[in-house]
């Protein structure tokens, strides 16, 4: 049951598909409040046994109760706990204990999440703006929440089948035999591979929809030479337009009146890679469909796949802010004693991006009327993904094209997928990988991964390995790091043998999963799930975080901690366990139900099979092209009844 009630005169989002009447029933579940400005803010009591679900993207564990969220998109690559804000907004919450209720704040404004932080026992809501829509749903169980809410936001996005293959990124391959060179090196080493990423480099000065003939000539060809060895490459497209005279995208766009503006009318500039830049206005349908269908360029080289970035939008600087710093350390009275006037000098330098004072400043066309960004910036990264996607709608419609983004909010669920963003080669980044996949699902997010082994800071071969052993059951697996990071393709550590096995596992499982994830976009279902989503009533089981069901079937106990020899997990009921290596089952066993230690060495990979079900693996293969054939028909059937 979803009730919806109406505050102001929202923008639309269009994050909800289905019509619903605004209720006249009063506010259930929530007590609300009116400031003396009229800003309005939503209350409820948390019992002891309360645990709040959702949020997507979002620091901290699968229960949110304890801090405090601001779902405003952030470009902000350090994730650690006190983080407020991440590079999505999900403004959906679960609320499940004593009694179970679910709120989206439908809102492309900034809106804080309370969660038991000024008051353990106290969930306050506060959207920052007056003009929003509220929905409430009601239902007995979580799950049953999630799917109601799941089937207001419309089916999510369906990748290609070969978008499970495993993907391998850098910042940046800078030339095409830079990209020649891993692939040999993963077809030499048997290391399976279906995609490998071309980052900002491949481009002419950062400008969008161009590629440097000089690092990648004859580019066509190349997309071709690379197809035939099963391998796509997947180009980034960034949201800022180069300023360039007689650069095609930038003059249509400036012709056009498709770029944001500032107060005044001028279209508004921020510093980005390319340096000045301006950025299209995804919020004018006309705007959307103009930057959509320059994708067509790259579709006709053969391009099947792209990652959209830097859509928060991310802003290196403004001219506006830059000439306030500059202000400011000129007038710096640096005879003064005062050390905290120290540290603001040092902040004003650095904190010339992502600037709120220039979200302020920037403005969209909503039915020709201006609106200042920070009403809408969360809607930013998704109607840019939305731009491509019904671009490739019209340009190419019985094709499924691969398509991801890094800002997103919900809605873009049903345009593509997301990856996390620029974490941190650390362990703790690979818990909170894990404990993000139910909170993404929740929110419709279903084709999503992190960056294997790490972002930024070097990576260890212990550390990608047991970020493999996890990533290879998620929808999107891709190794990706940064620019002066050390090198972290699977054969950068010495010996490829583990590698091997544990990305041949995933090739055996795609057939399953893939079949998984399309059975869960079609049925509004999660393919990662809390454990408490099936056991209710199991109390050590509500609790538990660092296990995860896949669908129905599986249970996952990924190793997250460096130098462990296994981990402990918890069965709420007896189940198959299963250890491989080399990709083939080297122990199974049932366990009953209770705790347990299992041994699980860097190269090997566990799962559970859950009673009455069963997991169905194919011959191994080093590319999906490949699996398609005869030979990876014979299936191994592994099962517990
Ligand atoms: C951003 C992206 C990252 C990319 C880099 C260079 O930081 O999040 O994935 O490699 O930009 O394009």
């Amino acid at each position: 049951m979803l009730k919806k009630y109406l505050y102001g005169q929202p923008i639309p989002t269009e994050a909800i598909v289905e019509d619903y009447p605004v209720s006249d029933e009063p506010l259930c579940c929530l007590a609300e409040k009116i400031d003396e400005d009229g800003h309005i803010s939503f209350s409820a009591v948390l019992a002891e046994e309360d645990i709040v679900y959702g949020l997507g993207e979002a620091s901290r564990g699968i229960n949110k109760r304890g801090h405090i969220y601001e779902c405003f998109n952030s470009d902000d690559p350090y994730h650690t706990e006190e983080k407020r804000s991440l590079y999505g907004s999900h403004n959906f919450i679960v609320v499940s204990g004593k009694t179970s209720y679910g709120v989206f704040v439908d809102c492309g404004a900034k809106v804080t999440f309370d969660i038991g932080y000024s008051d353990y026992d106290r969930l306050v809501i506060t959207p920052s703006v007056k003009d929003f829509v509220l929905y409430i749903i009601e239902g007995d169980r979580a799950d049953d929440i999630v799917r109601q809410f799941r089937r207001a936001i419309g089916q999510s996005y369906i990748a290609p089948f070969w978008a499970f293959g495993f993907q391998q990124s850098r910042w940046s391959y800078f030339t095409a035999d830079d990209v020649r060179e891993v692939v040999r090196q993963y077809r030499e080493n048997h290391i399976p591979l279906d995609a490998v990423y071309l980052d900002i480099d491949y481009m002419e000065a950062y400008k969008d929809f161009t590629v440097s003939e000089e690092r990648f000539p004859h580019f066509r060809e190349f997309v071709q030479e690379m197809k035939e060895q099963g391998i796509h490459l997947v180009p980034i497209i960034d949201a800022g337009v180069k300023i360039e005279e007689g650069y095609a995208v930038y003059e249509e766009g400036k012709a056009k009146g498709y770029f944001c503006k500032r107060k005044d009318g001028t279209d508004f500039v921020a510093g980005v890679w390319p340096g000045r830049t301006h950025f299209p206005d995804f919020l004018q349908p006309e705007a959307r469909r103009w930057f959509g269908l320059w994708y067509k360029g790259l579709l006709d080289d053969g391009i099947e796949g792209f990652w959209n970035d830097m859509n928060e939008p991310a802003m290196f600087y403004t001219e506006e802010g830059i000439a306030e710093a500059v202000a400011y350390l000129k007038a710096f009275d640096f005879s003064c004693n005062d050390s905290n006037k120290f540290f603001e000098l040092g902040s004003r330098a650095s904190g010339l991006a992502n600037r709120r004072e220039d979200y302020a400043a920037m403005y969209h066309t909503v039915n020709g009327q201006p609106v200042c960004h920070e009403q809408v910036h969360n809607l930013y990264g998704y109607y840019m993904t939305r731009a491509a996607a019904e671009a490739f709608q019209e340009l190419v419609p019985d094709k499924k094209i691969l398509l991801f983004s890094r800002s997103s909010y919900i809605g873009m669920h049903r345009y593509g997928g997301l990856w996390t963003g620029d974490n941190q080669s650390w362990w703790s980044h690979l818990l909170l990988n894990i404990k993000m996949m139910p909170s993404l699902n929740m929110c419709g997010f279903l084709y999503c991964g992190a960056d294997l082994g790490g972002f930024g800071t070097n990576c260890t071969r212990d550390l990608l390995l047991r970020w493999l052993a996890f990533g290879i059951f998620t929808p999107l697996m891709r190794n990706h790091s940064a620019f002066g990071t050390r090198p972290q393709e699977c054969y950068a550590f010495g010996d490829t043998e583990a590698f091997r096995g544990i990305i041949s596992l995933r090739y055996r499982l795609i057939p399953y999963l893939y079949s998984e994830y399309v059975r869960a976009c079609e049925n509004n279902e999660m393919l990662f799930k809390p454990l408490a989503f099936d056991y209710p009533e199991d109390d050590i089981a509500r609790h538990i975080e660092d296990q995860l069901l896949l669908s129905d079937n599986l249970m996952l106990t990924p190793v997250y901690e460096q130098n462990a020899i296994g981990r402990t997990v918890y069965l709420p009921e007896p189940m198959r366990f299963v250890l491989f290596k080399n990709a083939e089952v080297i122990h199974s066993e049932i366990l009953p139900q209770g705790h347990h230690f299992i041994h699980v060495a860097l190269d090997e990979v566990p799962v559970f099979i859950r009673p009455g079900h069963s997991l169905m693996l194919c011959s191994p293969a080093e590319s999906t092209a490949a699996l398609s054939s005869a030979s990876s028909l014979a299936v191994t059937n592994l099962s517990f009844s």
